[in-house]
């Protein structure tokens, strides 16, 4: 896999994923932007093609196996070939244990989780073992450290990192690289409501690089992970987190 690289971004209508999607285009990659919402995909889109770069839209909800499917279709009609997939999309909601309800974990699990197994098994079946081809599941430092009302989000996220490792042993002999990246609290449209200036400043004390990650943080280790730089590492979960796992300040 070298140039002409084609990628496939869930979730690329905001945040970590948009990032992401900027940064492999700006490296000249073409990238496919999924998202649910159409006005969030046509807004990235026409970003990435201001900067020069290529863009396929991909309007779809990869919840299920089959929308999961019809994204890696769409790619491969318009650019006839697959090298990245980045599996980022998700749907969070916080919750103590006694408030859980199952129409919550069903719908955190499918987009956080299972979209991940189908993702998986559709990109492996049209990456061209001849070019390798890398995916990237995007998990959470939540998967090591947690905290209250994540009890579902914590296990969504160890399982991808669970996951991640699974997928690596296996594809590697078609030279398809599987690699996690688990951001710390990054400021994006989907964590804002659960931000305030005093956790903010709680976080920052206790990480090590002093400051918040940004999306342009996970953006670079994303890509990294996709990238050649990095083609002997497979099965591995890369914490982008300023620190705050090792440190006990
Ligand atoms: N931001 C953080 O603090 C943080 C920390 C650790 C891990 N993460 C993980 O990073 C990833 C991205 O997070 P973010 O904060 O950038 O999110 P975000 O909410 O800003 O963006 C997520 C995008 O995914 C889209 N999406 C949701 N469900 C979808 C579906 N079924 N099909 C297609 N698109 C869908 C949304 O419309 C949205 O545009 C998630 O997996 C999240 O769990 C985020």
């Amino acid at each position: 896999m070298a140039d002409k690289t084609v990628a496939l971004i869930t979730g690329a209508g905001h945040g970590i994923g948009k990032a992401s999607a900027k940064l492999m285009a700006a490296r000249g990659w073409t990238v496919g932007i999924n998202d649910l919402k159409p006005e969030f995909v046509e807004e990235t889109v026409a970003e990435i093609e201001a900067m020069g770069g290529k863009a396929i839209p991909v309007v779809q909800n990869v919840a299920t196996r089959d929308g999961v499917r019809e994204a890696v279709d769409k790619v491969m009609q318009e650019a006839g070939q697959l090298d990245v997939l980045v599996n980022n999309a998700a749907w969070v909601r916080y919750q103590a244990i006694p408030d859980i309800a199952p129409e919550t974990v069903e719908r955190m699990v499918q987009i956080g989780f299972t979209s991940i197994i189908w993702g998986i098994q559709a990109a492996a079946e049209v990456m061209d073992p001849a070019r390798g081809g890398a995916i990237v599941n995007v998990a959470s430092a939540a998967a090591f450290r947690s905290a209250p009302r994540s009890l579902v989000y914590s296990g969504i996220k160890a399982g991808v990192t669970g996951l991640t490792r699974a997928a690596s042993a296996e594809l590697g002999a078609s030279k398809i690289r599987v690699n996690a990246v688990a951001p710390s609290a990054i400021p994006t449209e989907g964590t804002q409501k659960h931000r305030n200036a005093e956790l903010d400043a709680k976080r920052i004390a206790a990480t090590p690089l002093g400051r918040l990650g940004t999306v342009d943080d996970i953006a670079r280790a994303v890509t990294y992970l996709c990238a050649p730089e990095s083609d002997f590492i497979t099965g591995q979960v890369l914490l982008v987190d300023g620190g705050i796992f090792s440190a006990n300040l």
